[in-house]
């Protein structure tokens, strides 16, 4: 057996991006009735989870579900290992393979997790890097599902910087499930050509679409789900102090009352009142923020369960 790893959207083909989010279902209602009955970790088998990069959902997420598959999560700030010195990612990558059933980590360009996968031989999952948020899509997905009952047909729209990860991670995660997925977003900051058409490619496949438009009106009209984040990423800070390109898309209740009058709101968090959303949208009855934070901890347990049933 070959070593599944997840390191952008698209490693899972549409059929298995279904069988993890039905597995997340399951995993979320049998946590509900008090049952944790599914341990792979048992043991517990150690699972390294390393930031090079602030986290509170990630960090929480995956320490409290690895532990809840059994296992024990070994969490380690990059700054004070010595990946964090310089030591090359494949060498950590081979230490850590040998005694760790998975590793999960948030860096920089995607590049770095490319190289730890293609030397360990456990399981590698991308905890966000520059171009992508792929367990993130996951939790989305699996809250979209909830609150309206599919996801194939429907229309996603991202507003805001279309060229970060989020932006990314909605255009390849949302063809996969044969959503129509629209980015609005100022010219400056669309998303990468390249991600776009292979975001065509797969939606060409699944029934789904893409568009980009810099008008954030045309970019919601009707949809069904509208997704936004921050204006300035992590290791961005600095180089973008001037947002005010960006305020045509702040998602207040104008723009959203351009959808159709039931879409849902979406935003990975951490988000910033009076910028990219208004604290009336984000706390108001459409916004299923706090679902979509919950919804991490069942999403990306389904994940490494199926990521270690796959993997030799
Ligand atoms: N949404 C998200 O990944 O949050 P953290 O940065 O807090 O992990
Ligand atoms: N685009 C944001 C997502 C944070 C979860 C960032 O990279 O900082």
């Amino acid at each position: 057996m070959s070593t599944r790893h997840f390191l952008k959207d698209d490693d899972l083909s549409p059929d298995e991006l279904i069988e993890v989010l039905d597995l997340a279902d399951r995993l979320k209602a049998d946590r509900a009735r008090g049952v944790l009955d599914t341990r792979p970790l048992d043991g517990p088998k150690a699972v390294a989870v390393l930031f090079d990069k602030s986290s509170t959902r990630t960090r929480v997420s995956f320490s409290i579900g690895i532990a809840e598959l059994g296992g024990y999560p070994l969490v380690i700030d990059s700054g004070s290992s010595q990946l964090g010195r310089g030591e090359p990612i494949e060498d950590t990558a081979r230490v850590l393979t040998r005694q760790a059933a998975a590793i999960v980590w948030r860096t920089g360009d995607q590049s770095r997790i490319e190289a730890m996968a293609s030397a360990a031989t456990v399981p590698v999952v991308n905890a966000l890097t520059d171009q992508y948020h792929p367990c993130q899509l996951l939790a989305d997905l699996q809250t979209v599902r909830e609150h309206k009952g599919r996801l194939a047909g429907l229309t996603l729209s991202y507003l805001g910087d279309g060229a970060n990860n989020m932006a990314h991670s909605y255009l390849l995660a949302g063809a996969n499930a044969g959503m129509h997925v629209r980015i609005g977003a100022p010219q400056a900051f669309q998303p990468d050509p390249a991600i776009l058409e292979q975001a065509w490619a797969l939606a060409s496949d699944t029934g789904g679409s893409v568009s980009v438009t810099t008008d954030p009106a045309a970019a919601v009209d009707g949809t069904d789900v509208i997704a936004t984040d921050t204006w300035v990423s992590m290791g961005e800070e600095g180089t973008k102090d001037d947002v005010s390109v960006f305020a045509p898309y702040s998602l207040e209740d104008s723009l959203l009352g351009k959808a159709d009058p039931q879409a849902v709101v979406l935003h990975c968090l951490p988000a910033y009142r009076g910028k990219e959303i208004s604290a009336s949208v984000i706390d108001g009855p459409q916004s299923v923020v706090w679902d979509e934070a919950e919804n991490r901890l069942h999403a990306q347990k389904a994940l490494l369960v199926w990521l270690l049933e796959r993997s030799g």
